[in-house]
């Protein structure tokens, strides 16, 4: 799969941009704050159909614009795929693929995937089990749809249930059947869910391993182990014997949106236990078995998107990977830096099929073969 060309209009901190991309290489440089992640950003957004950063979309206009749109043309086995993402203020965001406007955004994440390796991504490991739960969940979503469809019904029931609590504490009274036909609806999509996720933790940890061998060349044992109560318990007699907890807390404590997933290392805390370079490691190691899944399933490459790759990695490290790149393992690339030089050196001799892209307040340009 290769994205041939994006255009931007008052996306972030970008008026209008237009960019034709390298099928291999592609490297944005740029000082601090000149737009290179904003523009991973908008690839990420036409895959994705949301930011990677972003939770509120709105923010993503150009302040003082009442729009944004992204266009990305790609291209898979010859053919053409013209998609558009965009958002006017206090409307709803449309997406459309070839000038056909998606029903429901679940039916494009996927269709066009893309791997993001970003800074940010040791928050997988620091932070709390929500943050692990909505990276799997997205993952799992794109590998299988039917997956996005029940976590989408498990969302909504569980809000309805936990609305309905709230109700019975608000207003004194207390309705068990009503409940309990919400926990009949429930439980099929929790086990489901589990299930799910126990099931691809089992095929992707010895993937993970591998990966986290090759570019760390260390002895340490890494895992990954999905915690829950479920698949094993019965979810709906679980969520009776909380019954009296969740009515007094006015909120559903038991499921998989409680479950968490567990980095060890050496069979201790990755979050305690690991150092920095350990963790960043055991984050881009995660970040590959994830393109390595995708790639399996889709049987086309995800774009793969480096961000600040350079910053973060000792010499060694950077050097395996770049190898991984020269040798097309992976398919196209974006990778932003703020030093042309240490790109140039870094990808000397490695494809001859590199575009460099100057970013400067909101503006690219590409540079000339130097
Ligand atoms: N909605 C918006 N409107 C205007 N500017 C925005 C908007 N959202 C983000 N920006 C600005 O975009 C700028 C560039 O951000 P970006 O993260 O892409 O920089 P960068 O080139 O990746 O920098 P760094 O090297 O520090 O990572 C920031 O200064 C930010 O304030
Ligand atoms: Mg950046």
């Amino acid at each position: 799969m290769l994205l041939e060309n994006i255009s931007l209009l008052y996306f972030k901190n970008y008026d209008e941009a237009s960019i034709s991309f390298s099928p291999h290489i592609n490297c944005f440089i740029g000082d601090n704050g000149s737009g290179k992640t904003n523009l991973l950003d908008a690839i990420h957004y036409l895959s994705m159909t949301k930011s990677a950063f972003n939770s509120s979309d709105a923010q993503n206009i150009k302040q003082g614009e009442d729009y944004f749109m992204v266009r990305g043309l790609f291209k898979i086995e010859e053919e053409k795929h013209n998609v558009l993402c965009s958002l006017k203020q206090g409307q709803k965001k449309t997406v459309t693929h070839n000038k056909v406007v998606y029903e429901k955004m679940s039916d494009h994440i996927g269709r066009f995937p893309v791997v993001l390796v970003s800074p940010y991504d040791t928050d997988l490991i620091r932070e709390g089990s929500e943050e692990r739960r909505k990276y799997f969940d997205s993952l799992i979503s794109q590998l299988h749809h039917t997956y996005l469809e029940q976590l989408i019904q498990y969302n909504y029931l569980l809000k309805q249930r936990n609305s309905l609590l709230k109700q019975f504490a608000e207003r004194h009274y207390f309705d068990r059947d009503y409940l309990h036909i919400l926990n009949e609806q429930l439980v099929p999509f929790g086990e489901q869910l589990a299930q799910a996720r126990q099931s691809f933790l089992e095929n992707f940890v010895s993937i993970f391993q591998k990966h986290y061998r090759h570019i760390s060349d260390s002895n340490e044992h890494v895992s990954l182990t999905y915690k829950s109560q479920l698949p094993g318990a019965n979810f709906a007699q679980q969520l009776l014997q909380n019954e009296r907890k969740d009515l007094a807390l006015q909120r559903t404590t038991v499921g998989p949106h409680k479950d968490d997933f567990v980095f060890l290392m050496d069979d201790l805390p990755v979050k305690n236990f690991g150092s920095q370079g350990q963790q960043k490691s055991f984050v881009i190691a995660l970040k590959l078995a994830h393109f390595e899944v995708i790639a399996t399933q889709q049987q086309h490459k995800p774009l793969l998107l480096l961000d600040d790759i350079f910053d973060r990695l000792d010499e060694k490290r950077i050097t395996k990977l770049m190898q991984m790149v020269a040798d097309h393992t992976f398919g196209q690339i974006f990778l932003t830096d703020t030093h042309l030089d240490r790109t140039d050196k870094i990808l000397q001799n490695l494809s001859d099929q590199i575009r460099r892209f100057e970013v400067k307040q909101g503006e690219v340009r590409e540079i000339g073969k130097g």
